[in-house]
């Protein structure tokens, strides 16, 4: 059996194949990079123009008529990106003439990082642009605690714009962040959620008022994360599980693995991290994930839902 994913939410396009083993066979992904924050019409726009040419690379690699199973990310996700990724997926089902499922993004993050890692039962900690999340599975994905405004990913590419820096701003704040020194800033959680907002504000004035950005980006990154950690351990303790995973494209951040290693050390419980390659929005979570709820029949409706939230698949 092979599975075809198709990733298409917001600023990647990505296509994945994987066998019924859950091997990668191929795995093709172009970013749309937008100078400012991602205008969703110019992001689908990029899509469209790219996809046919990704598929060719697929092609190169795989006999598209050996695909029994098509999936598509069909949310959360920038309605324009959706439709487009829609329109592709159901050419594409028509042609191969093969069954297409509906995939939720944020579940695939997980689900990749549970094949990959073989973790078992974990509390996962989902951190990328879009999404801040805490999570864990009884009789579906509960969230333990989330963001009450921004994604991680989003503060930390928000503030990396103020300070010049193209997105994703990620990687080049986690350098400069290891030549700073700690000053404080705003701590915000709130009983098992966060806020990312006031942090952002608060460093971007003093980015304009001329203070240092390693001290900056060092101490926004130590503050952030220390919440992000202070949530994790407390879900950990709360539903007794013995296993965290870090999943999603702020997962590829050093200094939180490191700050996660640590206060899972201290509980005796066992971490881990999904692959860095697949850290970021890619095709294969979407065919791992098609291929997971194929075998457990939990079809997804083939509609673009924007605000899906996980906890209501
Ligand atoms: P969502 O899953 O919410 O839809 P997304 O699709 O925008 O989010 P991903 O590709 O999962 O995003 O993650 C992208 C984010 O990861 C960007 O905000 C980027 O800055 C961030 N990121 C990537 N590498 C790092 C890093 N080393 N440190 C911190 N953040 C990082
Ligand atoms: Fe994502």
């Amino acid at each position: 059996m092979k599975v075809i994913g198709i990733e298409s939410t917001a600023h990647t396009f990505g296509i994945g194949v994987i066998d019924e083993k859950f091997n990668v066979l191929a795995d093709e992904r172009t970013h749309y990079t937008p100078k400012e924050g991602i205008i969703p019409l110019e992001a689908s726009q990029f899509h469209e123009k790219n996809a046919s040419g990704l598929l060719k690379k697929i092609e190169d690699k795989i006999n598209l008529k050996e695909i029994n199973l098509i999936g598509l990310s069909s949310g959360p996700g920038l309605p324009p990106c959706l439709y487009h990724g829609l329109k592709f997926a159901k050419e594409l089902s028509k042609r191969l003439g093969k069954p297409l499922i509906g995939v939720n993004h944020c579940q695939a993050h997980i689900e990749i990082g549970k094949i990959l890692t073989k973790l078992k039962s974990p509390v996962t900690l989902y951190v990328s642009g879009g999404n801040t999340q805490i999570i864990y599975e009884n009789k579906g994905y509960k969230i333990l605690g989330e963001t009450q405004d921004i994604g991680i990913g989003n503060a930390i590419d928000k503030l990396g714009r103020t300070a010049g820096l193209s997105f994703p701003a990620g990687p080049k704040i986690e350098k400069i962040a290891g030549k700073g020194k700690f000053v404080m800033l705003p701590y915000s959680v709130k009983g098992m959620d966060l806020n990312f907002s006031g942090i952002l504000s608060e460093s971007i004035r003093r980015l304009e008022k001329g203070e240092s950005k390693e001290n900056i980006f060092y101490s926004f990154q130590e503050v952030c994360f220390a919440m992000l950690t202070e949530i994790t351990e407390r879900a950990i303790a709360a539903t007794e599980k013995k296993e965290l995973l870090l999943v999603g494209g702020v997962a590829q951040n050093n200094r939180l693995q490191e700050m996660l290693r640590i206060m899972c050390k201290d509980r005796g419980a066992k971490f881990d991290v999904v692959p860095k390659e697949f850290a970021g929005d890619n095709g294969t979570m979407i065919a791992m994930t098609a291929l997971v709820n194929y075998k457990s029949k939990k079809l997804g409706e083939i509609e673009i839902k924007s605000n899906w939230r996980v906890d209501n698949i």
